[in-house]
This record gives C-alpha cells, sequence and structure tokens, in this order.
C-alpha cells in the first residue's frame, strides 16, 4: 500500500521577538496575566515591508525541499494553508509557486485555521495514495501581527498570536522500503501517514472569527450590518462605517473556545489511535497545535501522558495558528525528539470550529 511520508520539513520564523513586557507599552496587560493564562512569554512578529505570510511559507518551504534532497522542478502540487493571506485573491498558493520559479503545477489554498496544516495533509496524503503526485509542498503560514488590536480593548486576542511558517514535503512511501529524514528505514512496521481525522461544526462559527471585511452584510450577525450605501450597487464589503468603528479585527470568545477544545482534542486524538488499533501508550509524541499552553497541559493530564510525550513552543512563539504545528513538528525534529519509526500525533482545534488529528510512524 502506497502512503504519504514527511520527506524534508522545515520552519521560518522573523526575527523580531516581542516580549510580554513590549505589549505593556502598547495596552494594559502584564507579563504575569499573559504567562498565567496561555504560557506565553514572547511571540515573533514579521518585520512589515519585508515579511509577508507568502515569503515567510518560501522560506520554510525551501528548507523542506533541500532537507529533502528535492528541487523546485520536481514538485507536482503546492498546497498553502493560511487565514492571514497576502491578498483576499488570489491565495498564497500561487504566489508561492511564483517566488519558488515553479513550473504550471496546481496550487490550492486552504482556509481551515488552526486545523489548516492537518486539513492540507490530508489532502496531500489522499493524492499520494491515489498515485496522482509524488512531490507535495504543503506550506503554512501565517503573519497576525499586521491585523491585530493591539490596544487595550483587543488585548485577551491580540496576546495571544504570534507569526512565523512551517512546511513540509511530502512523498509516497511503501511500507518498509523507503528511506526516511532521519536515514534508512528498518523493520516492516507501516511508515508514514496512517491515517488522518477531519472534523466541524460551524454552529460556532461566529465565536471565533474575523467577520469584516467580508461579504455577509449581517446576514449572520445583524449587529455587524453595515450601514446602506448611497449607491445601487457594491459599497458593502468595506465601508467607511466599518473602518470608523474600528469593526475590522478578529473577535474571540475564550472560554467557549477553551470549553470546546479540552473536549475536541482528546476525542480526536483517540479517534486517530483507535482506527489504528494503537493506544496512547503506543505514542511517543504528540504534538497538539499550539493555543494555549493551560490546554495542552490539561489535555496532557486527561490523556494521562508524560512530559517526554508532549511538545510545546508556544512559550517561544505564541500562537501561530496553521503554522504551529509544522513549527512544533520542525523544532521537535531538529532537537531529536522525533525518530525514526516514531509514532507521532499531531492534532488540532480551531475556528470554525474545526478540528482534525493525523497519526504518522515516522
Ligand atoms: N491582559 C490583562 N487582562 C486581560 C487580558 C490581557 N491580555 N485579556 C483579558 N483580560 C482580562 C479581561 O478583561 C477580564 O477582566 P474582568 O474580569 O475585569 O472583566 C479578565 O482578564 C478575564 O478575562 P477572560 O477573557 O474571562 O479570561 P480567561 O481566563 O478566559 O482567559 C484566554 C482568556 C487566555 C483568551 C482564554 O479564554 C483562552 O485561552 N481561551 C482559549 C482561546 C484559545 O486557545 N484560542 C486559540 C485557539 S483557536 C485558534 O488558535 C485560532
Amino acid at each position: 500500500m502506497i502512503r504519504a511520508r514527511i520527506a524534508g520539513i522545515g520552519m521560518y520564523v522573523p526575527k523580531n521577538v516581542v516580549t510580554n513586557n513590549d505589549l505593556t507599552r502598547v495596552m494594559d496587560t502584564s507579563d504575569e496575566w499573559i504567562q498565567e493564562r496561555t504560557g506565553i512569554k514572547e511571540r515573533r512578529f514579521a518585520t512589515p515591508f519585508e515579511d509577508t505570510t507568502t515569503t515567510m511559507g518560501v522560506e520554510a518551504a525551501r528548507i523542506a525541499m533541500q532537507r529533502a534532497g528535492v528541487g523546485t522542478s520536481e514538485i507536482d502540487f503546492i498546497i498553502f494553508s493560511t487565514l492571514s493571506p497576502d491578498y483576499y485573491f488570489p491565495g498564497c498558493g500561487v504566489l508561492a509557486q511564483r517566488a519558488l520559479g515553479m513550473t504550471e503545477i496546481g496550487a490550492l489554498d486552504i482556509r481551515n485555521q488552526c486545523s489548516g496544516f492537518i486539513y492540507g495533509l490530508s489532502v496531500a496524503d489522499q493524492f499520494i495514495k491515489t498515485g496522482m503526485y509524488k512531490n507535495i509542498l504543503l506550506i503554512a503560514s501565517e503573519t497576525h501581527s499586521y491585523g491585530l488590536d493591539f490596544s487595550t480593548r483587543g488585548r485577551n486576542v491580540s496576546v495571544i498570536f504570534g507569526d512565523g511558517a512551517g512546511a513540509v514535503l511530502l512523498q509516497p512511501c511503501t511500507e518498509s522500503s523507503e528511506t526516511s529524514l532521519n536515514g534508512p528505514t528498518k523493520g516492516s512496521e507501516p511508515r508514514g501517514i496512517l491515517s488522518t481525522h477531519l472534523h466541524s461544526d460551524g454552529s460556532h462559527a461566529e465565536l471565533l472569527s474575523m467577520m469584516n471585511p467580508g461579504f455577509h452584510v449581517g446576514k449572520f450577525a445583524p449587529e455587524k450590518k453595515p450601514a446602506k450605501p448611497d449607491q445601487p450597487y457594491g459599497g458593502l464589503f468595506i465601508t467607511k462605517d466599518l473602518v470608523e468603528k474600528e469593526d475590522i479585527y478578529p473577535y474571540m470568545d475564550g472560554q467557549s473556545v477553551f470549553k470546546k477544545a479540552i473536549v475536541k482534542f482528546p476525542e480526536v486524538i483517540l479517534e486517530a489511535l483507535k482506527t489504528n488499533n494503537l493506544h496512547i501508550s503506543d505514542l511517543n509524541l504528540l504534538i497538539p497545535h499550539q493555543a494555549n499552553l493551560r490546554i495542552s497541559q490539561m489535555l496532557q493530564h486527561q490523556l494521562k501522558l508524560r512530559d517526554d510525550q508532549v511538545y510545546n513552543n508556544i512559550q517561544k512563539y505564541g500562537n501561530t495558528t496553521a503554522a504551529s504545528i509544522p513549527i512544533a513538528l520542525c523544532e521537535a525534529w531538529e532537537n531529536g525528539k522525533v525518530k525514526e519509526n516514531d509514532l507521532i500525533c499531531l492534532a488540532a482545534f480551531g475556528s470554525g470550529f474545526t478540528w482534525a488529528s493525523a497519526l504518522i510512524r515516522w
């Protein structure tokens, strides 16, 4: 059976480190509050006019391709996951294709927020299993800092998020005959992506959302209805009224997100293990989406995982939504925490709500 495997992985975080104390200069918050509620100590912010979601994603992609020993001309397909694209349209997929000087391959953009990387991984997995593509570049990148509300009004959201990118190069492998990212493989254990599990529940879509600018014209949230324009057509996407009211920032009902996350995270992890007849004790490493350290700790406690079975790095990077899992996976791999034959579980929960998991035999 053909499976997809991660043949190369890379990450890129911008150089600008922003500490909690730095944020206290622009809003009413404190290092103590942020660390206690989220575990975050610092995050990276992109450099305006230099970094974009695409440029950071491309940096991560170059490293992933180089580690896989694959050139740009060999890539068959690009998948790009982000909630902070450079343009409203076209998506970052084609911008990455252009920046990497690739041939006229397909480029797919994914809009699944925190679950975006795993959704992308699942799509890539299907294309590889059917034999349609051999080298798929999956990029996840976010530039939150350009669009958050850094006044005290927006502090419950803006202290959480950071910028950065991760990328993987996916290739087919057959059971035990291929080489892994760590060298030649041994044994006959099934390798690569064992399964992926995708879920959503749109009944809470607005609880973690950025609705404006948008084309909804208040349909689902009457309080967001834009003022009637003084022209017969158009004038509803970005209005003066929205800008004046500063109704252009992400909204999060943090407690509702938290409550749902701590139910859905364990559920989707256990689903992945059950599908493969595996158990929590078989898991070498869980990489949860870095939403909030308290969520990861609660999850670890619920599943009775040891410290060495869970990887967290939100302390350094904040929540980088779609990019958080590939950044954490890349860092864990670089630090020798992901070894050949290890069983790795990736799990995400976020805006939508959407949630997902992937089980990988490295
Ligand atoms: N600094 C200081 N005080 C703050 C801050 C801040 N940055 N933010 C909020 N507060 C205040 C509030 O104003 C409130 O004050 P009040 O009691 O005087 O009204 C108080 O702190 C408590 O506010 P809550 O919002 O109730 O705080 P909570 O304990 O819920 O923590 C948090 C907020 C950290 C957002 C938490 O709800 C959480 O982590 N939720 C999960 C959110 C999450 O993980 N989102 C990301 C996942 S999805 C994704 O990645 C897109």
